[in-house]
Protein backbone atom coordinates (compact mmCIF):
# COMPACT_ATOMS: atom_id res chain seq x y z
CA UNK A 1 0.00 0.00 0.00
CA UNK A 2 1.58 3.60 -0.81
CA UNK A 3 1.35 5.43 2.09
CA UNK A 4 2.23 9.36 2.50
CA UNK A 5 5.39 9.76 4.40
CA UNK A 6 3.34 13.14 6.08
CA UNK A 7 0.17 13.51 6.84
CA UNK A 8 -0.96 17.14 7.86
CA UNK A 9 -4.61 17.52 9.29
CA UNK A 10 -6.67 20.49 10.11
CA UNK A 11 -8.98 19.10 12.98
CA UNK A 12 -11.96 21.04 12.39
CA UNK A 13 -15.55 21.03 13.72
CA UNK A 14 -15.19 20.64 17.55
CA UNK A 15 -17.60 23.22 17.87
CA UNK A 16 -20.43 21.61 16.15
CA UNK A 17 -20.34 18.18 17.54
CA UNK A 18 -20.45 19.50 20.83
CA UNK A 19 -23.49 22.15 19.85
CA UNK A 20 -25.69 19.76 18.33
CA UNK A 21 -25.53 17.67 21.98
CA UNK A 22 -26.42 21.07 23.34
CA UNK A 23 -23.32 20.98 24.90
CA UNK A 24 -20.72 23.93 25.19
CA UNK A 25 -18.13 24.25 22.32
CA UNK A 26 -15.49 24.02 24.79
CA UNK A 27 -16.79 20.27 25.53
CA UNK A 28 -16.00 19.53 21.75
CA UNK A 29 -12.78 20.45 22.37
CA UNK A 30 -12.10 18.30 25.15
CA UNK A 31 -13.81 15.48 23.02
CA UNK A 32 -11.15 16.22 20.20
CA UNK A 33 -7.78 15.19 22.24
CA UNK A 34 -8.94 11.68 22.21
CA UNK A 35 -8.76 11.39 18.39
CA UNK A 36 -5.51 12.88 17.97
CA UNK A 37 -4.18 9.80 20.38
CA UNK A 38 -5.84 7.28 18.61
CA UNK A 39 -4.70 9.55 15.06
CA UNK A 40 -1.19 9.41 16.68
CA UNK A 41 -1.07 5.50 17.88
CA UNK A 42 -2.09 5.05 14.09
CA UNK A 43 0.31 6.72 12.58
CA UNK A 44 2.96 5.24 14.30
CA UNK A 45 1.96 1.89 13.94
CA UNK A 46 1.77 2.07 9.98
CA UNK A 47 5.08 3.28 10.53
CA UNK A 48 4.54 6.90 8.90
CA UNK A 49 7.10 9.50 9.06
CA UNK A 50 5.43 12.57 10.14
CA UNK A 51 2.54 14.46 11.41
CA UNK A 52 1.48 18.00 11.45
CA UNK A 53 -2.09 18.78 13.25
CA UNK A 54 -3.42 22.07 13.11
CA UNK A 55 -4.22 22.67 16.94
CA UNK A 56 -4.45 26.26 17.01
CA UNK A 57 -4.25 29.02 14.29
CA UNK A 58 -3.40 32.69 14.19
CA UNK A 59 -6.72 33.41 13.95
CA UNK A 60 -7.85 31.65 16.31
CA UNK A 61 -6.81 34.56 18.53
CA UNK A 62 -9.83 36.04 17.47
CA UNK A 63 -12.48 33.84 19.56
CA UNK A 64 -14.27 34.73 22.71
CA UNK A 65 -11.48 35.26 25.44
CA UNK A 66 -13.20 32.48 27.80
CA UNK A 67 -13.09 29.98 24.57
CA UNK A 68 -9.68 30.73 23.78
CA UNK A 69 -8.60 30.26 27.74
CA UNK A 70 -9.95 27.15 28.08
CA UNK A 71 -8.22 25.51 24.83
CA UNK A 72 -4.65 27.51 26.40
CA UNK A 73 -5.38 25.51 29.11
CA UNK A 74 -6.31 22.38 27.30
CA UNK A 75 -2.90 22.29 25.51
CA UNK A 76 -1.50 22.60 28.97
CA UNK A 77 -3.28 19.61 30.31
CA UNK A 78 -2.95 17.28 27.43
CA UNK A 79 0.81 18.47 27.05
CA UNK A 80 1.56 17.67 30.94
CA UNK A 81 -0.54 14.22 30.67
CA UNK A 82 0.61 12.89 26.99
CA UNK A 83 4.53 13.35 27.08
CA UNK A 84 5.77 10.10 28.71
CA UNK A 85 3.77 7.95 26.84
CA UNK A 86 4.38 9.85 23.84
CA UNK A 87 8.20 9.35 24.54
CA UNK A 88 8.08 5.98 25.64
CA UNK A 89 6.17 5.08 22.19
CA UNK A 90 9.17 6.91 20.87
CA UNK A 91 7.40 10.09 19.04
CA UNK A 92 9.78 13.34 18.71
CA UNK A 93 7.38 16.03 19.51
CA UNK A 94 7.60 19.72 18.18
CA UNK A 95 5.15 22.86 18.67
CA UNK A 96 5.21 24.88 15.41
CA UNK A 97 3.52 28.47 14.91
CA UNK A 98 4.33 31.93 17.05
CA UNK A 99 5.18 30.47 20.90
CA UNK A 100 5.87 34.07 21.81
CA UNK A 101 1.98 34.72 21.96
CA UNK A 102 2.19 31.82 24.62
CA UNK A 103 2.06 32.14 28.05
CA UNK A 104 5.16 31.64 29.61
CA UNK A 105 4.39 28.59 31.19
CA UNK A 106 2.70 27.08 28.38
CA UNK A 107 6.01 27.97 26.50
CA UNK A 108 8.57 26.23 29.21
CA UNK A 109 6.03 23.02 29.07
CA UNK A 110 6.62 22.46 24.76
CA UNK A 111 10.45 23.59 25.55
CA UNK A 112 10.63 20.44 27.94
CA UNK A 113 8.24 18.46 25.79
CA UNK A 114 10.63 18.90 22.79
CA UNK A 115 14.01 18.26 24.95
CA UNK A 116 12.57 15.18 26.34
CA UNK A 117 11.92 13.78 22.72
CA UNK A 118 14.18 15.69 20.44
CA UNK A 119 16.52 12.48 20.28
CA UNK A 120 13.18 9.71 19.27
CA UNK A 121 13.10 8.27 16.28
CA UNK A 122 9.97 7.22 15.80
CA UNK A 123 7.05 9.67 14.35
CA UNK A 124 7.73 13.16 13.93
CA UNK A 125 5.04 14.33 15.07
CA UNK A 126 4.29 18.80 14.85
CA UNK A 127 1.15 20.68 16.60
CA UNK A 128 0.57 23.56 15.30
CA UNK A 129 -0.48 26.25 17.79
CA UNK A 130 -0.53 30.24 16.99
CA UNK A 131 0.49 28.92 13.51
CA UNK A 132 -0.54 30.50 10.15
CA UNK A 133 0.89 29.68 6.80
CA UNK A 134 1.63 33.62 5.89
CA UNK A 135 3.43 33.92 9.56
CA UNK A 136 5.74 30.65 8.74
CA UNK A 137 6.58 32.57 5.07
CA UNK A 138 7.09 35.49 6.50
CA UNK A 139 9.27 34.64 9.37
CA UNK A 140 11.38 32.77 6.95
CA UNK A 141 11.15 35.80 4.50
CA UNK A 142 12.80 37.46 7.39
CA UNK A 143 15.40 35.04 8.32
CA UNK A 144 16.81 35.23 4.73
CA UNK A 145 16.77 38.74 4.44
CA UNK A 146 18.99 39.11 7.39
CA UNK A 147 21.67 36.83 5.68
CA UNK A 148 21.26 39.14 2.87
CA UNK A 149 21.85 42.38 4.85
CA UNK A 150 24.78 41.08 6.61
CA UNK A 151 25.98 39.83 3.02
CA UNK A 152 26.19 36.22 3.97
CA UNK A 153 24.02 35.14 0.67
CA UNK A 154 23.25 36.93 -2.27
CA UNK A 155 19.45 37.55 -3.09
CA UNK A 156 19.96 36.64 -7.01
CA UNK A 157 20.99 32.99 -4.76
CA UNK A 158 17.45 32.70 -2.52
CA UNK A 159 16.49 29.68 -3.67
CA UNK A 160 13.27 27.08 -3.13
CA UNK A 161 15.87 24.80 -0.62
CA UNK A 162 17.05 27.99 1.63
CA UNK A 163 13.49 29.41 2.07
CA UNK A 164 12.21 25.94 3.14
CA UNK A 165 15.13 25.25 5.14
CA UNK A 166 13.73 28.39 7.39
CA UNK A 167 10.35 27.07 7.10
CA UNK A 168 8.71 25.59 10.47
CA UNK A 169 8.67 22.36 8.80
CA UNK A 170 12.24 22.45 7.79
CA UNK A 171 14.33 19.11 7.19
CA UNK A 172 10.72 17.23 6.79
CA UNK A 173 9.37 15.94 3.32
CA UNK A 174 6.64 17.66 2.32
CA UNK A 175 2.84 16.73 3.11
CA UNK A 176 1.75 14.50 0.74
CA UNK A 177 -1.88 13.82 2.45
CA UNK A 178 -3.67 17.30 3.63
CA UNK A 179 -6.55 16.40 5.25
CA UNK A 180 -9.86 18.38 6.85
CA UNK A 181 -12.55 17.55 8.75
CA UNK A 182 -15.34 19.05 9.73
CA UNK A 183 -17.13 19.62 6.44
CA UNK A 184 -15.45 22.77 4.90
CA UNK A 185 -13.28 22.69 1.81
CA UNK A 186 -10.68 25.29 2.59
CA UNK A 187 -7.41 25.95 4.05
CA UNK A 188 -7.66 28.32 6.55
CA UNK A 189 -4.22 29.28 6.29
CA UNK A 190 -2.25 26.31 7.15
CA UNK A 191 1.10 25.22 5.97
CA UNK A 192 0.60 26.86 2.25
CA UNK A 193 3.95 26.82 1.42
CA UNK A 194 4.89 23.08 1.91
CA UNK A 195 1.13 22.07 0.84
CA UNK A 196 1.95 22.81 -2.72
CA UNK A 197 1.45 19.26 -4.56
CA UNK A 198 -0.25 17.62 -1.70
CA UNK A 199 -3.28 15.67 -1.96
CA UNK A 200 -6.51 17.29 -0.18
CA UNK A 201 -8.72 15.15 1.27
CA UNK A 202 -12.08 16.62 2.99
CA UNK A 203 -14.29 14.99 5.43
CA UNK A 204 -17.45 15.56 6.59
CA UNK A 205 -16.62 13.80 9.55
CA UNK A 206 -16.65 16.42 12.81
CA UNK A 207 -13.02 15.58 14.61
CA UNK A 208 -14.20 14.37 17.91
CA UNK A 209 -15.48 11.60 15.95
CA UNK A 210 -12.48 10.43 13.66
CA UNK A 211 -11.08 7.31 14.43
CA UNK A 212 -8.78 5.18 12.69
CA UNK A 213 -11.70 3.76 10.56
CA UNK A 214 -11.58 7.58 9.17
CA UNK A 215 -7.77 7.63 8.96
CA UNK A 216 -7.72 4.41 6.95
CA UNK A 217 -10.58 5.52 4.57
CA UNK A 218 -8.48 9.39 3.94
CA UNK A 219 -5.34 6.51 3.56
CA UNK A 220 -7.73 4.33 1.30
CA UNK A 221 -8.33 7.44 -1.20
CA UNK A 222 -4.97 8.30 -1.30
CA UNK A 223 -4.00 4.96 -2.44
CA UNK A 224 -6.02 5.94 -5.44
CA UNK A 225 -4.49 9.44 -6.64
CA UNK A 226 -2.30 9.48 -9.32
CA UNK A 227 -0.03 12.22 -8.73
CA UNK A 228 1.62 13.96 -11.34
CA UNK A 229 3.79 16.24 -10.11
CA UNK A 230 2.76 18.43 -13.58
CA UNK A 231 3.95 15.42 -15.52
CA UNK A 232 1.77 13.92 -17.79
CA UNK A 233 -0.29 10.55 -16.28
CA UNK A 234 1.93 8.17 -19.69
CA UNK A 235 5.02 9.58 -17.91
CA UNK A 236 4.41 8.99 -14.41
CA UNK A 237 2.90 5.65 -15.03
CA UNK A 238 5.84 4.77 -16.80
CA UNK A 239 8.22 5.99 -14.14
CA UNK A 240 9.00 4.87 -10.14
CA UNK A 241 6.74 7.18 -7.96
CA UNK A 242 8.31 10.68 -6.63
CA UNK A 243 8.33 14.19 -6.49
CA UNK A 244 8.85 16.78 -8.87
CA UNK A 245 12.84 15.97 -8.84
CA UNK A 246 12.91 12.39 -9.11
C1 LIG B 1 -11.48 23.10 15.55
O1 LIG B 1 -12.83 23.07 15.85
C2 LIG B 1 -10.64 23.46 16.74
C3 LIG B 1 -10.10 24.84 16.70
C4 LIG B 1 -10.19 25.66 15.69
C5 LIG B 1 -9.39 25.29 17.88
P1 LIG B 1 -13.73 24.36 15.83
O2 LIG B 1 -13.73 24.96 17.18
O3 LIG B 1 -13.35 25.26 14.72
O4 LIG B 1 -15.15 23.71 15.54
P2 LIG B 1 -16.27 24.29 14.59
O5 LIG B 1 -15.66 24.48 13.23
O6 LIG B 1 -16.72 25.59 15.17
O7 LIG B 1 -17.32 23.23 14.60
C1 LIG C 1 -8.89 25.86 11.27
O1 LIG C 1 -10.20 25.78 11.76
C2 LIG C 1 -7.93 25.91 12.42
C3 LIG C 1 -7.86 24.70 13.25
C4 LIG C 1 -8.48 23.58 13.03
C5 LIG C 1 -7.00 24.80 14.38
P1 LIG C 1 -11.13 27.07 11.89
O2 LIG C 1 -12.42 26.61 12.40
O3 LIG C 1 -10.43 28.12 12.66
O4 LIG C 1 -11.24 27.55 10.38
P2 LIG C 1 -12.24 28.58 9.72
O5 LIG C 1 -12.18 29.82 10.54
O6 LIG C 1 -13.60 27.98 9.74
O7 LIG C 1 -11.74 28.75 8.34
MG1 LIG D 1 -13.91 25.42 12.79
Amino acid sequence: MALPRHIAIVMDGNGRWAEARGEPRTAGHRAGLEPVRATIKECSRLGIEALTIFAFSSENWRRPQAEVTTLMSLFMEALEREVAELHVNAVRVKVIGDRRQLGVRLQQRIAEAEALTAANTGLKLQVAVSYGGRWDILEATREVAKEVASGQLRAEDIDEARLSAALQLANLPDPDLFIRTGGNHRVSNFLLWNIAYAELYFSDILWPDFDAQALANALADFEQRERRFGMTGHQVSGAVSGGPSA
